[in-house]
């Protein structure tokens, strides 16, 4: 192995681990996701809770991919880094609060929510995930995953994050919130983009 490595990479601090990878976040309940699901693919995540610039936009897919190469700028592309932007999208809201769900979470919270529910039948609604990943060798790939489900009548549960407590996915009864963080996987947003993700880095594995 060590005889495929260049005396160049040593100098200039090139060796990467291809095993890790750096998620850029500060929330526990995404990174908690992110390490179970990473374990299957035999990938360590590690967090990296920086600074990252998130710009407003109408589309997800323009906020991650404006962090990611903001954060990989920052760190002069030395370590494989992943960015993720994700939104609620309710059906009866035209979408709201889509890609304003951190600042409307923080705001009008789930009882917000739900009171502009008050009275609606329509509870379907989607989160949508978007994962970036800057690699120093793969380069720049996008992923996204999407899970539909129902908003439910009231907050139920107390695992997860955000709006856990009132969306039940399809093919479910429980919240998120009410499952394990396995079983939140089976289904979220976020744990599809990721699989992608790992599934895409396993494959230019073994290619190499
Ligand atoms: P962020 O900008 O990707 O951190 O996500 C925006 C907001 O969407 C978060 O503050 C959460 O309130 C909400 N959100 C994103 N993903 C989830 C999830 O998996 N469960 C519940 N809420 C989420």
């Amino acid at each position: 192995m060590e005889d495929m490595l260049k005396k160049e990479d040593f100098e200039n601090n090139n060796i990467i681990d291809m095993n890790v990878l750096y998620f850029v976040t500060g929330n526990q309940g995404k990174y908690r996701e992110v390490v179970e699901l990473a374990r299957k693919y035999g990938l360590v995540v590690e967090m990296l809770n920086i600074e990252k610039i998130e710009i407003q936009s109408d589309d997800i897919r323009e906020i991650a991919l404006f962090s990611a190469r903001w954060v990989a700028a920052k760190i002069r592309r030395k370590i494989p880094i992943v960015v993720e932007d994700a939104g609620l999208f309710i059906e009866a809201l035209n979408g709201f609060p889509g890609p304003y769900s951190s600042y409307v979470y923080k705001t009008l919270g789930l009882n917000g929510i739900l009171k502009l529910l008050d009275g609606i039948e329509n509870r379907r609604a989607y989160f949508r995930a978007v994962a970036v990943l800057e690699h120093p060798v793969l380069g720049e790939q996008v992923f996204e995953g999407i899970v539909y489900g129902r908003i439910a009548h009231y907050p139920r549960g107390t695992g997860g994050f955000g709006f856990d407590p009132i969306f039940v996915p399809e093919g479910e009864e429980k919240t998120f919130a009410e499952l394990s963080v396995s079983d939140k996987n089976k289904y979220s947003h976020r744990a599809r983009a990721f699989r992608n993700l790992f599934e895409w880095i396993r494959s230019r594995f073994s290619k190499a």
